[in-house]
């Protein structure tokens, strides 16, 4: 079955809205290339994104806002983010900041990490559909894993198919490249992608010196200038199928008949001690709630048995991440 293809217009477009509300997958067109969008705050639709690209890993995805207001809400914008968003935004500039506190954008959307990447597109059929979903809108580009980003509605139903509940089709993208990047979150900004505005132009607006950090993974130059993978302080023990005394509980599935070495149940445990990625086993459930239940986890325990998760499907990228915090990889540099 293909993909279903509509010319953007003021009823599709508030039908494209209906849509993410309900947290399906809407693919639309911005200035730089077409994005796949899921409503930011369901976690469940944002990891539907990931499943739909078949990415083998939990990657941060770009959260797209209407103006700097409503990127106000989400992330901590410092004088420089305020005064860069003046000058450039809408347009094809991403700023990555902290995350407020009680941020309420998935933390899928971060992949764990504590930063948040933002970005105010200018195409009037992205600045409708925000304005019509009224939520952040989560979005990569919309091409499968692996393949080039799409600047035309026929690259992404080439690419996604079935996978997108609706296409909006709005031409093809002015720029046709992705946008740049920068991090604000560290010390020195960096550009960590490059793309239509340069750090030049940057350092222009911003009166001071911003560098380049496309990443060498194998080199990092300075920490906190390349992706960071989230990791916790607590110590893992994956494929559970009991507890050490004191251990807490990432449980995936039913924990009804897992039990304490030495005496007890699991299910018994005190509520910091014990999550459930999804009850029922579902993959999209456990992804939305994987960040944010070893967050939760972390604060309280010094360590945490994981059950064994499915390796397909979302799984994979689930025991990517879960394989990555048990070996302590992160805090630090990793590969984006
Ligand atoms: O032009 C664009 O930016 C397109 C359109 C659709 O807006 N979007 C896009 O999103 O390219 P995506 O998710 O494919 O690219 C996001 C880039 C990745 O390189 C990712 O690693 C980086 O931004 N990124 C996102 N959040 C980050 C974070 N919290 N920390 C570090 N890097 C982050
Ligand atoms: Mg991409």
């Amino acid at each position: 079955m293909g993909a279903r293809v509509v010319t953007a217009q003021k009823d599709t477009i508030g039908e494209a809205a209906t849509i993410l509300k309900r947290g399906g997958l809407v693919a639309f067109p911005t200035e730089t290339v077409y994005g796949l969008g899921a409503d930011a705050l369901n976690g469940r639709a944002v990891a539907r994104i990931f499943e739909a690209k078949g990415r083998p890993e939990f990657n941060p995805v770009i959260v797209h806002v209407v103006d700097a207001d409503a990127a106000a809400a989400l992330v901590e914008m410092s004088d420089g983010a305020k005064a860069l968003a003046a000058h450039f935004w809408p347009g094809p500039l991403t700023f990555i900041l902290p995350r407020r506190k009680n941020c309420p954008v998935s933390e899928l959307c971060s992949a764990g990490l504590p930063t948040l990447a933002v970005r105010a597109p200018d195409h009037p059929v992205a600045q409708a559909l925000l304005k019509a979903a009224g939520v952040p809108v989560a979005a990569p580009s919309a091409n499968a894993s692996g393949s080039l980003s799409p600047t035309t509605p026929t690259h992404v139903a080439e690419s996604l198919g079935y996978k997108v509940d609706l296409i909006l089709a709005g031409g093809a993208c002015a720029v046709g490249l992705e946008s740049t990047v920068l991090d604000l979150s560290g010390d020195v900004p960096a550009v960590v992608r490059p793309g239509a505005i340069s750090a030049e132009d940057i350092t222009t607006v911003l009166g001071r010196e911003v560098v380049y950090d496309a990443g060498n993974p194998d080199k990092p130059k300075s920490p906190g200038q390349l992706l960071r993978h989230y990791a916790p302080r607590a110590k893992l023990r994956l494929n559970a199928v009991d507890l050490e005394p004191g251990e807490a509980l990432l449980a995936f599935g039913s924990d009804k008949f897992m039990g304490i070495r030495g005496g007890g149940a699991a299910k018994d445990l005190a509520d910091e001690k014990r999550r459930n990625l999804s009850e029922t086993g579902d993959l999209a459930e456990a992804a939305a709630n994987l960040f944010r239940m070893l967050h939760e986890l972390d604060r309280n325990n010094e360590r945490i048995a994981v059950m064994s998760i499915p390796d397909n499907g979302l799984g994979i990228a689930i025991n990517d991440r879960i394989k990555k915090a048990a070996a302590g990889i992160g805090g630090g540099k990793g590969a984006p």
